[in-house]
């Protein structure tokens, strides 16, 4: 059994948590330019503002929110659905990266973290389910990260909240499957955007924003469970944390200068 792609995203209607910047922005502006109707949540109202104007009315609606907060979730999807009538894609994208080793570990960081990296998702996953459910249709797609893989330095708290959402996403795969609903679980490598700029190290195959967004949709189009881009950095990572652990902590140690 193989799940559904999407043929077009003309006239879907697409919800993108997390469109203010980033690959969230990106995904938003490309999703918009190939013609779909696209809501757009964030915090940062003004910047979504801008974004929605570049489309026409009828083609986006705006709706601040922060992931942390169930209600604004709710108000959010209660105001795209009576626009709307229903969703055909929910595209969570929204994510924070604090780095965090063992010597400055922050349990209030660590707790952020989750709460908006898993808990986050989580909230929109358990709002959109239901009708999506009954209509026997629909997407679900969750940015995770290749950091979610195996353990990495400065990842204390991002890596363990990227790895849940790949299990998150294998459970709602396996569940969702016979129902017709699609999961689709993205994990980038590095792209360039305000998080990335940020690091102090060289990213190896970095990509951009656009580029991700092109790799996330096609990913969709397809009906990928598994998306994961740049191929030439995600395949090497994936091979890495099939390894036997003393060889897999001796390649980190000896290749990432972090
Ligand atoms: N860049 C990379 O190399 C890379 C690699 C692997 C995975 N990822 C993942 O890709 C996703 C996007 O990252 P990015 O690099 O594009 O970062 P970014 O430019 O910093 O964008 C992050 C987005 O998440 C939103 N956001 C953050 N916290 C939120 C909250 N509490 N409530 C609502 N929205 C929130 C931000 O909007 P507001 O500030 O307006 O709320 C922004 O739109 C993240 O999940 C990240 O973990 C990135």
């Amino acid at each position: 059994m193989k799940q559904q792609g999407i043929d077009h995203f003309s006239g879907k209607r697409v919800w993108v948590i997390g469109a203010s910047s980033g690959i969230g922005e990106a995904c938003a502006k490309a999703l918009l330019l190939k013609g779909a109707k696209v809501a757009l949540s964030s915090r940062r109202a003004e910047r979504l503002n801008v974004i929605a104007s570049t489309a026409g009315a009828d083609q986006t609606l705006v709706t601040p929110l922060d992931v942390t907060n169930n209600t604004q979730l709710q108000d959010g999807y209660k105001t795209l659905v009576s626009a709307w009538g229903g969703l055909d894609l929910l595209l969570f994208v929204s994510g924070t990266y604090v780095p965090l080793r063992a010597d400055n570990f922050d349990i209030k960081v660590a707790e952020k973290t989750i709460d908006a990296n898993l808990l986050g998702p989580m909230r929109a996953v358990a709002l959109v389910i239901p009708e999506m459910l009954k209509a026997h249709s629909g997407h679900i797609a969750i940015v995770g990260s290749v950091a979610g893989y195996s353990g990495l330095p400065k990842a204390l708290a991002y890596g363990p909240s990227k790895a849940a959402i790949i299990n998150f996403c294998e459970n709602l795969y396996y569940d969702l499957l016979p129902t017709g609903v699609s999961v689709h679980m993205i994990s980038p490598g590095f792209v360039a955007t305000e998080a990335t700029a940020q690091n102090d190290f060289e990213m190896p195959a970095l990509i951009s924003a656009e580029e991700a967004a092109s790799e996330i949709l096609a990913g969709i189009q397809k009906g990928e469970f598994d998306i994961h881009f740049p191929k030439r950095f995600t395949r090497f990572l994936k091979f890495l944390r099939i390894l036997p652990y003393p060889i897999y902590f001796w390649i980190v140690r000896r290749f990432v200068k972090i």
